[in-house]
């Protein structure tokens, strides 16, 4: 195992009814911007549940954030931190709305000339505005964790910071009932591929962060298809489980002490930055062929997820390898997810210019032993063709 040091301060509140607990974990005095994002949270309920909560609190609200949020919609809030001393963010939505609340955050309170800087330049977040999450779509980890992305002219790009860690997360799994299957699909299968980058790299010894993330990954093999049969799909012991897998994906548990890959990740982010297609059905696309191209560098976790995730013990180990990625297209299938670039409508003439994005944005070292150089990522897009 390597060495680490594991945190995750944020305080969950998890089940039906929790959203009233935002009354007392934001002080009482604090000046609060609600951030939410297209509308969603009117229609089922979420909304109303969030302004009984804070009916004693003194208020204010931004909306508009969409998804894979934009620089600049985010920059726009900046006018009314400042014009309403804004001193506390409740961010309630999926992703893109939690993304969003900690760049607004960070941005809120820094002294350079020009926030994006954070991103390109990555200069150090050192304070940022307390955050507390109402999540309404489980997928990213973003409730719990210190990552952010925001997209700006075409280019998708991440930052961290401690700094924004929310400070609580309510994760009430009844609020997902109005998802959209596409939504549910997004979500299951973005968690699934978390666990995915920070579990099939090389063997670490690390028994408790593998057996965590195959029990973790096995859960999503079963509960996901659940989530979108018409006789399971509101069921909310389905909808928990998936909830509580998503965040435990990406909360930094199963990541400590492991080498990560995050490969798909970021050609995913080209796919989304270039074409706008949706996060986690870019991930589908790229994982498989990640799964091929380097399937040597990940042999023996390969054989592992076959064995224990799959069940596969008969054959070779080649063919159990074969096989368990024969189950994990067909489980991403299962979920709606193209996992070919042509089911995009993309082929190998878009491939020159994903690749000139990844060089421009440095990415060109990735993987959990920095071997994903361009060539291996060109290699990789023209598997997924
Ligand atoms: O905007 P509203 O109207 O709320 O509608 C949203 C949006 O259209 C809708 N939605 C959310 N909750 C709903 C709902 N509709 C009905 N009922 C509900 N309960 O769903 C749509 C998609 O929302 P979005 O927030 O974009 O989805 P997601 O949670 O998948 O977030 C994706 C973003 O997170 C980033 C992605 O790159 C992408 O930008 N990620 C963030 C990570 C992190 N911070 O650690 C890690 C991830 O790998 C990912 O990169
Ligand atoms: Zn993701």
């Amino acid at each position: 195992m390597l060495n680490f040091s594991f945190e995750n301060q944020t305080r969950i509140h998890f089940g039906e009814g929790q959203i009233s607990t935002v009354a007392s974990e934001i002080p009482a005095g604090a000046k609060v911007l609600v951030i939410y994002g297209g509308g969603s949270i009117k229609n089922n309920g979420v909304y109303d549940q969030v302004v009984n909560a804070l009916k004693d609190h003194a208020w204010f609200e931004f909306s508009g954030i969409e998804p894979n949020p934009n620089y600049d919609t985010l920059m726009k809030a900046q006018a009314l931190i400042k014009q309403h001393d804004i001193d506390y963010l409740l961010a309630v939505g999926g992703g893109s709305v939690v993304d969003g609340s900690k760049f607004i955050a960070a941005a809120a309170l820094y002294n350079g000339d020009d926030p994006w800087d954070i991103i390109t330049d990555q200069q150090k977040v050192e304070a940022a505005l307390p955050i507390g999450v109402v999540l309404t779509l489980p997928a990213t980890g973003s409730e719990t964790n210190i990552g952010s992305v925001v997209t700006r002219d075409g280019h998708k790009l991440p930052f961290m910071s401690p700094a924004v860690r929310p400070q609580f997360a309510v994760l009430d799994p009844a609020v997902t009932l109005s998802l959209s299957d596409r939504q549910i699909s997004n979500g299951v299968v973005d968690a699934f591929i978390h666990i995915m980058e920070q579990y099939l790299t090389f063997d670490v010894k690390g028994k408790v962060q593998d057996r965590f993330a195959e029990g973790l990954l096995q859960t999503l093999i079963e509960e996901g298809p659940k989530a979108l049969l018409a006789e399971s799909k509101n069921d909310l012991e389905v909808r928990a489980n998936i909830m509580w897998s998503a965040t435990m994906a990406l909360n930094g548990l199963i990541g400590a002490g492991v080498p990560q890959d995050w490969s798909t990740h970021m050609i995913g982010h080209e796919l989304t930055g270039t074409y706008g297609i949706d996060h986690a059905r870019t991930l589908a696309i790229v994982l498989p062929a990640v799964m091929k191209v380097r399937r040597d560098a990940k042999r023996t976790k390969l054989l592992q997820y076959a064995q224990r995730v799959w069940h596969i013990k008969e054959g070779s180990e080649d063919q159990q390898i074969d096989q368990a990625i024969k189950m994990t297209e067909a489980f991403f299938q299962t979920m709606g997810m193209p996992i070919r670039l042509p089911d995009v409508e993309l082929t190998a003439s878009d491939i020159d210019t994903l690749m000139a994005k990844l060089e421009s944005h440095g990415m060109v070292a990735l993987g959990e032993k920095q071997e994903v150089t361009l060539p291996v990522s060109r290699q990789i897009l023209e598997q997924a063709l």
